[in-house]
């Protein structure tokens, strides 16, 4: 088969996070490839609509939920434009799944904390509720989740799902000024909150995406509190192309961030050259 061949999907429900993204549930059009197809969180594919191009984003769906994948996006560039205008049963491609994986069977045992920004949840929610699928085989689940406002924030249907459990320690924030009335979380940027919220570092891995900046931001305070740069994962995205190593598009010096990532440890991102 063709290496740039899509799988054909068919568009099954459309929802709206916030004003500017949007998620897509897909499922594939043929049968034997959905029965085949298989991933690993942290993963991610090439999505195409027909006569437009490609556009690189993870699946934010977990693997442990087969049926379906799901991406959520921003309309920035003509693809995502595109993405934007088709509609529930239409017909669109995926290329997939590409990159390495969240270690799930080394988290196991132990517990996690998950910090996200903005649409970083996205990848960040693949392996949440890869862990939430298989919650007995984890220790303390905490999820530090933030936005710039109430309305920028993903996935609110997940938020108050995730909240209303008591094995999960949710921790919700906005930007100062991004508030509501009856917003009940905490207001501050995502470093000062993690910094309040102290996860316990002990036997504890941390999962972080986001802006660059909170990133920048955040690792110090996880730093600070106890966590050791080999079990801080984060998860890059870098001009993708090909998805598959053959473009040349995604290196960062001799790094390829679709081959060798998009999944890296503070550890690893430390030793990338400055430029990035
Ligand atoms: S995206 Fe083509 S080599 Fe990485």
């Amino acid at each position: 088969m063709n290496l740039y061949q899509p799988y054909l999907m068919r568009i099954e429900e459309i929802i709206d996070e916030t004003p500017d993204v949007r998620t897509l549930r897909l499922t594939f059009k043929d049968q034997q490839v959905a029965e085949q197809f298989a991933f690993a969180a942290g993963q991610f594919g090439e999505y195409s609509v027909f006569g437009e191009g490609e556009s690189t984003f993870c699946i934010a769906s977990p693997p442990t939920r087969s049926e379906y994948i799901e991406c959520s996006f921003k309309a920035t560039g003509r693809v995502t434009k595109a993405l934007r205008r088709l509609n529930v049963g239409d017909t669109m491609g995926f290329r997939g799944p590409y990159g390495n994986r969240f270690p799930l069977d080394d988290m196991k045992g132990k517990s996690v904390v998950f910090i996200a920004g903005g649409i970083g949840l996205a990848p960040v929610r693949c392996v949440i509720e890869n862990v939430l699928d298989l919650r007995g085989e984890f220790k303390d689940v905490t999820i530090i989740v933030g936005a710039r406002s109430v309305s920028d924030l993903v996935y609110k249907h997940k938020l108050e799902e995730w909240g209303k459990r008591d094995d999960v320690r949710l921790v919700a924030c906005v930007d100062p000024g991004g508030q509501t009335p009856d917003w009940t979380g905490e207001v501050g940027f995502v470093p000062s909150v993690v910094e309040k919220a102290a996860p316990s570092p002990d036997d504890c891995y941390a999962v972080i995406c986001g802006p660059p900046v909170m990133i920048k931001y955040t690792m110090p305070v996880l730093t600070k509190l106890g966590f050791p740069d080999e079990r801080i994962y984060t998860t890059l995205e870098n001009r993708m192309k090909c998805g598959c190593g053959k473009c040349g598009r995604c290196n960062i010096g001799s790094v390829y961030v679709c081959k060798d990532g998009p999944v890296f440890t503070a550890a690893e991102i430390k030793q990338l050259p400055p430029e990035f």
